[in-house]
């Protein structure tokens, strides 16, 4: 396969009405960032973009909840939401917002050339509506008894008892959530995307040209939306809070928070190219860009279907090369649910675990829902941490450090005369750039994480095998060619690392005194004899049960 000239990354825009959790880290934005990161350190060309969400209703809803307005809401959560991101070691290159002006142009400028060429319907129907307030109600704004459960609180779009999702007609006895009244149906008119359309365009782009490189599941969701019949969909919506339809019939109506939302990614780009002067249309009209959606599996449809009908519709535009979605995070055998506050909060997480951000990073990868549903646990958590990253990947490291500073004041040692053992493990060791940096490329990032944990397997047993502690006295040539052999195994190991365990790669690379490494030098990196390395300081920290028995009890 050829090396694409260069690479757009998004991960999906979070709702700005509340704080994230680990379901959330697990299924976009670490996945994304690890492909980046490498991305990054093959030196290839790359934009990560994401930001957030901030228009829908979920937004005045909670502002609702909260007692105050929707631009607090978004003033409030979206920094928060950036700097837990940051604090994890997401790396955007920006970290943009639907509210923005920019942001509000691009929309617009796209519904507007949509509806000029004809590529929106108009359709006028009936719609619930509050007499109390004058509002069109949308469907959260809508409570009634569940036809299939009778659950007398059934929101109009789902019930959150039973599951099942619903349309406002269906409830029994609908009332506004606003007035507490019951809603009459009046006529309004808003603009419908067909999706009809384009069956055959999305049939042969997905279900053919794409059935082998997606993931089995993505395809699979896309084909029953498509065998399921594809309808017209409202791209407009009666609310005040979002981008404006740019028409003279369109006032008091906002566009959809799903027709608005991935245009974000573009407006995202679009404001890094004016933050770093350069030129955003490369990265979205460029056919040698490759576009990679990282979401998780609820937002498919979008990425999938609406979004690609959006920009060929408009014309112009490069369409994903993959949207790799994850299936479902699970806590202890349940659902994540935010209303239940069954989560593990990224900002407790962050306070909780200060200096272990790798952890859960490393944890979160390795248990990662690439094709089913996993699940988290807090005992599996430690377990991991203190058998791999400690046991293994720690312990090796320490050992080689604190030898090499024990035994010549921290000087690297030559490498002498190898034999056949070092000879295999140095073939063993050129062969990983290539193993984890292939995986990372077809997104199968636990793959790639077993693979790196193998390289610091391969030099704990090649320390445990050949014993320099016992050699020293004995024969110090050897001593020195199994340290600088190991050496060169923890700078490869603190090169690859860098897309998984950030902090922890860092800390590594300064022990080692490496700065500007590239991601083939870990084949066998050029160790300078003589070259001082520094003291060693430790890479993960051991997690007592008391810490996770305190964990288990908050959760309950
Ligand atoms: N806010 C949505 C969610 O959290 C994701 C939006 S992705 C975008 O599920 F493409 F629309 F931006
Ligand atoms: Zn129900």
């Amino acid at each position: 396969m050829n090396t694409p000239k260069r690479y757009l990354i998004t991960a999906a825009l979070p709702y700005a009405n509340g704080l994230k959790h680990i379901g959330h880290l697990a299924g976009a934005y670490l996945p994304a960032d690890i492909y980046v990161r490498y991305l990054k350190a093959q030196k290839r060309d790359v934009v990560f973009v994401c930001g957030s969400d901030e228009h829908g209703t979920a937004i005045p809803i909670q502002a609702t909840k909260e007692g105050t307005t929707a631009q607090a809401i978004i003033d409030k959560y979206h920094p928060i939401i950036e700097q837990n991101f940051k604090d994890l070691g997401i790396e955007f290159d920006i970290y943009h917002r639907t509210s923005d002006p920019l942001h509000h142009e691009t929309a617009s400028a796209f519904f507007k050339d949509l509806e000029a060429k004809g590529d929106l319907e108009t359709k006028t129907s009936e719609q619930y509506f509050d007499e109390a307030t004058s509002t069109f109600l949308a469907d959260r704004y809508i409570k009634g008894t569940c036809p299939n459960c009778s659950h007398p609180e059934a929101y109009g779009d789902q019930c959150e008892k039973c599951g099942k999702s619903l349309s406002p007609e269906e409830l029994i006895n609908p009332v506004s959530t606003l007035s507490g009244q019951a809603p009459i149906k009046k006529e309004t008119t808003h603009w419908y995307l067909p999706l009809n359309k384009h069956e055959d365009f999305l049939r042969q782009w997905i279900l053919n040209d794409h059935a082998k490189d997606w993931r089995a599941a993505v395809v699979g969701q896309c084909k029953s939306w498509i065998d399921g019949g594809l309808l017209p969909r409202a791209v407009t919506r009666d609310l005040d809070w979002g981008v404006k339809v740019p028409l003279a019939s369109g006032a008091g109506k906002v566009l959809y928070v799903w027709f608005d939302a991935p245009i974000g990614y573009i407006s995202a780009t679009k404001q890094w190219a004016l933050n770093n002067g350069k030129d955003w249309t490369p990265y979205w009209n460029d056919k040698e860009t490759k576009l990679v959606h990282f979401i998780g599996k609820d937002n498919i449809v979008f990425h999938c279907i609406i979004f690609p009908i959006i920009l060929k519709a408009h014309g112009g535009y490069i369409l994903p090369s993959n949207v790799p979605a994850n299936s479902f995070l699970n806590l202890e055998g349940e659902k994540l649910s935010t209303s239940r506050n069954w989560a593990i909060w990224l900002h407790e997480y962050l306070e909780d675990f200060k200096g272990q951000e790798d952890s859960l990073r490393y944890v979160l990868c390795a248990t990662a829902p690439e094709s089913k549903d996993t699940d988290f646990t807090w005992k599996d958590f430690q377990a991991r941490n203190n058998n791999e990253l400690v046991a293994i990947f720690g312990n090796f490291i320490n050992r080689v450090i604190v030898l090499t500073n024990k035994y010549w004041d921290g000087i690297v040692p030559p490498q002498n005369d190898l034999e056949d053992y070092d000879k295999e493990v140095l073939e063993k060791l050129k062969e990983f750039p290539e193993k984890i940096g292939s995986s990372i490329e077809k997104f199968r990032f636990r793959e790639a994480l077993q693979e790196l944990i193998g390289l610091a397997r391969l030099g704990n047993k090649y320390l445990a095998d050949t014993e320099p502690w016992k050699l020293k006295k004995i024969n110090e040539k050897r001593t020195e060619t199994i340290i600088h052999i190991s050496l060169q195994i923890a700078a490869s190991l603190s090169i690859l690392s860098h897309p998984f365990l950030p902090f922890s790669s860092k800390k590594l690379k300064d022990m080692l005194n490496l700065n500007d490494v590239n991601w083939d030098d870990a084949k066998n990196y050029n160790l300078c004899i003589g070259k001082q390395i520094n003291k060693a300081e430790l890479l993960f920290s051991k997690i007592e049960d008391e810490t996770i028995e305190k964990q288990i009890k908050k959760l309950k």
